[in-house]
Order: structure tokens, then sequence, then C-alpha cells
């Protein structure tokens, strides 16, 4: 990399607002659940006002902070990091397959395809220790799934993303791929390991960090979304065994089941095979 710029918190999250502002959400909650909710919310933060004694001085600040998260384009940022990891705990405990994770911020569909055998688009002269990552996916009975999708998407060896690098000429689909499993339902992926990856904390969100003495770091991690026709997907992260920050990320995203522990193969490069298991698709949505 030529550019010794580094990506800021208002270039990556409003790189990030637009993205996620490019496709409209709705949910079909009804208005029962959705005063439930809201209500719950409201008595659950009351109690923390009144425990805390929270002072105007403090609400105000709050009120002020909230405005300049939003202006500039932090939430996404925000959210993935400090609430994500509920949502989605909360969402995987009613399924079998595997384990998932956060999505984050820095998804992109339509990565190119590579087949069920490839190599992660790179530049030529890509930082990192090449590595390889391969396995099945199989549904809950242990049969191998023709045709499944792997995306895969991570940081690159300085912790940056392409399509959210703020202009420091990452090409598009750098470190992006989708790969399709074959007859047996195995991929192989060659890639590069990530860094861990510092969240943008040049804005709000790294005030509210400061403000609790806390860290901005995520240890390394890849991103992947698995699905196959009928089967539920799956949005995780693996992470490196021993890695930096796997044992306190600000994401509080690692589980015990998404650590990777890859070992030289006998071409001396390192290998790790991690599997898949698909749930089918169920009407199973909330915890009851
Ligand atoms: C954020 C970035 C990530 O790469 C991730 O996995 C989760 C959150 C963030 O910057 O908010
Ligand atoms: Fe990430």
């Amino acid at each position: 990399m030529t550019s010794t710029a580094v990506p800021t918190a208002a270039g990556s999250g409003s790189a990030a607002t637009d993205k996620f502002k490019g496709s409209r959400f709705t949910s079909d909650t009804s208005t029962e659940r959705a005063a439930a909710i809201y209500k719950d919310v409201l008595t659950k933060l009351s109690e923390v006002i009144f425990e805390h004694e929270v002072t105007y001085d403090e609400y105000r600040v709050l009120k002020q902070w909230l405005i300049e998260v939003g202006e500039g384009g932090e939430w996404p940022l925000w959210l993935d990091v400090f609430l994500e990891h509920f949502i989605e705990d909360s969402n995987s405990r009613i399924f079998n397959g595997t384990k998932g994770s956060i999505e984050g911020p820095y998804y992109v569909p339509n990565a190119p395809e590579l087949g069920a055998k490839g190599v992660m688009p790179m530049r030529e002269d890509e930082k990192g220790t090449q590595f390889v990552f391969k396995g099945q996916v199989r549904d809950l009975d242990g049969t191998g799934i023709e045709g499944a999708s792997v995306e895969l998407w991570h940081a690159d060896a300085d912790g940056y993303y392409s399509q959210f690098d703020d202009g420091m000429g990452i090409p598009e689909w750098n470190l992006r791929g989708t790969f399709t499993t074959d007859a047996e339902g195995n991929f192989h992926i060659t890639t590069v390991q990530p860094a861990p990856y510092q969240i943008p904390h040049d804005g709000p969100t790294g005030e509210f960090i400061a403000s609790y003495g806390g860290h901005p770091w995520r240890p390394a991690h890849l991103h992947l979304k698995v699905t196959a026709p009928g089967k539920r997907l799956i949005t995780t992260q693996l992470y490196f065994q021993g890695g930096k920050w796997v044992e306190d990320d600000v994401a509080g995203a690692v589980k015990p089941e998404l650590i990777l522990d890859p070992k030289p193969n006998a071409d001396g490069i390192d290998e790790v095979t991690y599997d898949f298991v698909l749930d089918p698709v169920s009407e199973k949505r909330f915890v009851a």
C-alpha cells in the first residue's frame, strides 16, 4: 500500500450508513409486540436513571452525543459493536446448526464468484500470512450440501476493509469472495490472515469508548455468510487461537466455538478446516 492515510470514523461510518440506507428494511412486528418492547425498554432505562441518579448534565451530554453519532454517520459502527451481539445471541439460541456471530457494518453482497476452490481477490503485493481455510457444509443429518454458498469477507493485514477504506485505494472487491461447494459440500479458500481491527474511534464512538476507559479493538476475524436452498443462512465470524483481543473484544462477539487454530500443511502453509451445519428454514423466529 502506498498511502499512509488512515480511514476516519466519518469516512468509513458514512460509507457504512450509505450502504445500509441503500436497502429499505421492514419487519412484521405487531402493535402489541411493539408496545411490549418499547414499554420494557423505557422501564429498564428508567431503572438505570433512578439507580444511578443520572444528572441533567449527563442527560444533555447524552442528547448531544446521540445527535453527533447520527450526524457523523456512526450509527452502523456503534450499533454493530455494542448492541448487535445481543440480537445475534438471542436469535441463535433456538437453532441447532453452527453458531453464528454478528454481521458488522462492512458486508457487501455479490462479491466475485470463485467456485468451490479458489484464492480470494487480493493485490499482487497483499501483505499478511497466507492461509488456507477449508471445510464442508452439511445438513443436520451430516450429509454434505452441494451448491451451498460460502461468502467470505475480511480486513487486510493492516485491519482495513475494501469499500470502507475512506479513499485509501484498496481495490473494490479486495478480500471479498463468494464460493460454492462441490458435490460433497466442500470448499477450499486461500487468503491472507487479517489483522486485529480497531473500530474507527476518532469520532463520537471513540468519545463513548474513552468515556468509560475502554479500548476500540476487535480480534482478527473472518466474516462469513453460509447458506443453501431451503437452509437457514448463518452469519458468523471466526477468530484465531491466541490472537490479540480474542479475550477482550470491544464488540463482545467471540464465542469459544468460533476460534480457529491453523497449523502448517504439507506445503508449510497455515491451514484450518472448519465445517458448517445448516438448519432447515423454519418458522421459529422468536424465543417463546
Ligand atoms: C465493526 C467492524 C467490524 O469489522 C465488525 O466485525 C464489527 C463492528 C464496527 O466498526 O462497528
Ligand atoms: Fe469485521
